[in-house]
């Protein structure tokens, strides 16, 4: 038997840290509706209107998406807690940039990826952000042969639809991946 539930079950997400400059200091908050598509090129999050750092995305155009790790709980917990508008979450992180010069990324975060605002979706109390990938960043430890090893990069992932807790990622299944 099948229960029909009114929630979208497509679950589990990456945990990401969105970043943007508000008024000359770098702002994240969490972000769970996210996805990369265009196979890849373009990303889509959505934003409700109120966030700080939606500030810094209009003002600038430009974005960052940092995959934290772990052992950042702690932090993801302050960024997606407390708003940018109380309290100052610029120094919570070491931050770089890249091509962008707008975008603050985070150091400690083994992922990082530069956006552009490709477009901007009005939902009416939120945005539906489409964002052109720029350049993305990786820790050199989380490559094995030069390619990218998820598990080195320990991201956190998040249940939706009902059960609203972070996962780890789990054991690999297969040797060979499947094709892109
Ligand atoms: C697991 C999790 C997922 C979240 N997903 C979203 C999201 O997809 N869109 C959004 O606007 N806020 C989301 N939030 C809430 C923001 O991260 C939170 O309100 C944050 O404090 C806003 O910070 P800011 O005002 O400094 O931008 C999420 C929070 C958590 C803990």
């Amino acid at each position: 038997m099948k229960k029909a539930l009114d929630s979208n079950l497509l679950s589990p997400l990456p945990v990401v840290l969105v970043g943007s400059l508000v008024d000359g200091r770098p702002n994240f908050l969490v972000i769970g509706y996210s996805a990369p598509f265009d196979f890849g090129k373009h990303l889509f999050f959505s934003i409700f209107k109120g966030r700080h750092t939606l500030k810094g995305i209009l003002e600038h155009r430009t974005f960052s998406v940092n995959i934290p790790s772990v052992e950042l709980i702690e932090a993801v917990e302050i960024c997606g807690g407390r708003s940018g508008r109380d309290v100052d979450k610029s120094a919570i992180f070491k931050t770089f940039q890249g091509e962008l010069k707008t975008a603050p990324m985070i150091e400690d975060c083994p992922i990082s990826i530069e956006c552009t605002v490709a477009q901007m979706l009005d939902y009416d109390q939120n945005y539906g952000v489409i964002g052109r990938v720029v350049k993305s960043y990786v820790d050199e430890a989380c490559l094995v042969d030069d390619k990218l090893d998820m598990r080195l990069a320990r991201p956190i992932l998040w249940a939706t639809g009902g059960d609203f807790h972070y996962y780890r990622l789990g054991e690999r299944i297969v040797s060979e991946g499947p094709r892109q």
